[in-house]
């Protein structure tokens, strides 16, 4: 949530840095802007909307930067406006300050500043930081950050330019992302590595308050209580990614059509046919931590959460492991019980989720063991779980995720395999489910060659404010996850629901203005969710079913059915959740709405 990318060094600091921020747009584009120094003078250009705009704003200004720091922004305090917007200067314009994070004590802080007779321009929890760290300056800049960030409650990620100091940025981080990039004679500051990659692999993190001054030359880090450290650079292990629509209209539509692919690779070199289990690298436990595992906590949020619910039918009914499934941001203010025998799983595809990351240092905290799941290399989940299982999805910019929930289940189904062989799953069994995954890439394709017809059905729906999407048993965490796609990307109002649980309530909304999504895929279920949807049908209901070939029954109560192939009732979620995704895809198209970059959201919370 929110960007920043800075640069120091001898290159076109303005050119250099809106390329980079432009990376990281995912994480908030309502707004942006940038700030820096040049002979002696601070300059600063903002913008409303994406940054393309205060690129142009840029183009048409006389701003010349020999240092600049530039965000973009995802709004938390304060609509998106011009003012609003980042960077922020302090009242007499000497620095300014680009943040990722909330400051909670900000009305308390802004108030002090306000006696000592400051005055603010903005309505953001971020001016206090620039006021602060001018408030503070005598003459050394870091004493002054030093300072000011030990008043800060809440997170922050922020890098700041004074213009006593051109030839340095200073840096600080606590609970938000900031890598710094060390390159030949330049360095970088940025929410993600991906941003400077191109560039340079030689990173530092900062985290815990720390503070780093940041040269063209080098930088120097200092802890909270703002002694020196010596912090060692580590060398990424991942290249920088091409990022390109291809011949797709959308980044969105694009991730889907990768998934076959994406499924493959999940699954690349993480099984043994001849023994029927999987073996995956990176978990960091032994067999025995792995045996002795009696209750496994799963935390996560929003998609991911979705995948955390699958994991739980999974891995109960294969592995025989009691799941307690939380959501991240619920969970953090309990009081969590943490046994010896208790397994933690953080699902993560961007791995720093704040809610996801809040729940995995409490655990650390409390003595137990984590293994992420998580699709970002030298992400925050990535480096402080004690074991990381990598979706290798490949970046996904399409703010609502596919790709990523697609591989997400097929590394837990990979998970589950090896917990259950561990335990009472028959070597026969597991060469099935084997087989069943292997064969997951050619369904998929299959769901995706009914695009035509998935698009057509999503023409005729198109125009409905109101929908149902009911499911039972896997089918209910992925008609969870199917309603969610169609509420982001098209702004439909759309109810997940457990189909029994209908007839205690919601029913009373179910008229012919209101059609139902129905996920008939799962077997154990099937006859069932057939009785629930009749007692749609009987109210007017209009049903679109996605449901598997070769199912009886349907046809006298769907008005329009999307069939899938047949799968076991573990892994239908997969080809199910991707025919949902086309109807979402489809129906936010012919609303005509921002599909990659829905209004209201960013890919990466890192706020609370
Ligand atoms: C929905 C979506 C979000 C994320 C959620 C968690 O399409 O992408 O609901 O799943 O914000 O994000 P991660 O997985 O990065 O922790």
């Amino acid at each position: 949530m929110c960007g920043i990318f800075a640069y120091v060094g001898p290159q076109d600091a303005i050119k250099i840095a809106i390329e980079g921020l432009k990376k990281l747009e995912y994480r908030g584009y309502d707004s942006s802007g940038i700030a820096g120094i040049h002979e002696g003078d601070i300059g600063l250009c903002k913008s409303v909307g994406k940054i393309i705009e205060m690129e142009k704003e840029v183009q048409k200004s006389d701003l010349k930067l020999d240092t600049a720091i530039t965000h973009t922004r995802w709004a938390t305090h304060g609509a998106p406006t011009t003012i609003n917007a980042h960077p922020h200067y302090d009242a007499t314009k000497s620095l300014a300050v680009v943040h990722n994070g909330i400051v909670e004590n900000h009305e308390t802080l802004r108030q002090m500043l306000k006696d000592a007779g400051i005055t603010f321009v903005s309505e953001t929890d971020t001016e206090v930081i620039p006021q602060l760290i001018a408030h503070h300056y005598k003459g050394n800049i870091l004493n002054a950050v030093h300072e000011t960030v030990a008043l800060l409650q809440g997170s922050f990620a922020i890098a700041v330019v004074h213009k006593d100091h051109p030839e340095q940025i200073i840096a600080a981080a606590k609970e938000s992302p900031l890598a710094i990039g060390i390159g030949n004679d330049e360095a970088f500051i940025a929410s993600d590595t991906q941003a400077f990659l191109v560039h340079t692999k030689d990173v530092v993190f900062l985290t815990n308050g720390e503070v780093a001054i940041v040269k063209a030359d080098g930088i120097k880090v200092f802890d909270a209580t703002a002694e020196e450290i010596i912090k060692k650079s580590e060398q990424l292990a991942y290249q920088a990614e091409e990022i390109s629509k291809g011949h797709f209209e959308h980044f969105m539509l694009k991730e889907i059509f990768e998934q076959p692919q994406i499924i493959r690779n999940a699954l690349h070199d993480r099984y043994i046919g001849e023994y029927g289990t999987a073996h995956l690298d990176r978990i960091n436990f032994e067999y025995n931590e792995l045996l002795n595992i009696k209750r496994i906590l799963i935390l996560a949020c929003g998609t991911s959460w979705h995948a955390g619910l699958i994991a739980s039918y999974m891995l109960e009914s294969k592995a025989r492991i009691p799941v307690q499934v939380e959501i991240s941001s619920e969970f953090r203010y309990k009081n969590p019980i943490v046994e010896d025998d208790t397994l933690a799983i953080a699902i993560s595809q961007s791995g720093e989720t704040a809610d996801t990351m809040a729940a995995v240092r409490e655990l650390k905290a409390k003595g137990a063991k984590v293994i992420g799941i998580c699709n970002v290399h030298g992400s925050a989940l990535a480096r402080e779980a004690h074991g990381c299982l990598f979706l290798k999805a490949g970046t996904e910019i399409g703010v609502a995720s596919t790709k990523a929930f697609i591989s997400q289940l097929v590394v837990i189904s990979l998970f589950t395999l090896m917990m259950a062989r561990m335990r009472h799953m028959s070597k026969a069994e597991g060469q099935g489910f084997l087989e069943a995954l292997s064969i997951l890439p050619e369904q998929v394709q299959r769901v995706l060659d009914k695009e035509e017809l998935i698009e057509s059905i999503a023409k005729k729906y198109a125009q409905y404010d109101n929908f149902f999407y009911l499911g039972r048993h896997y089918m209910y965490p992925t008609c969870l996850e199917g309603a969610l796609k169609l509420k982001e990307i098209s702004y439909v109002n759309a109810n997940g629901y457990p189909a029994g649980e209908m007839k205690h309530g919601p029913i009373a909304l179910i008229d012919e203005n209101c059609p139902t999504v129905a996920f008939c895929s799962n077997k154990l279920t099937y006859n069932k969710l057939l009785s629930n949807l009749m007692e749609v049908k009987a109210r007017n209901g209009k049903i679109i079913a996605i449901a598997e070939e070769g199912s009886e029954g349907l046809s006298g109560i769907a008005d329009d059915i999307i069939w899938v192939p047949s799968t076991l009732d573990e892994l239908t979620s997969i080809p199910a959740s991707v025919a949902g995704q086309l109807f979402a895809y489809y129906v936010a198209k012919e609303r005509n709405t921002e599909i990659d970059q829905p209004r209201n959201l960013a890919k990466s919370v890192t706020v609370e």
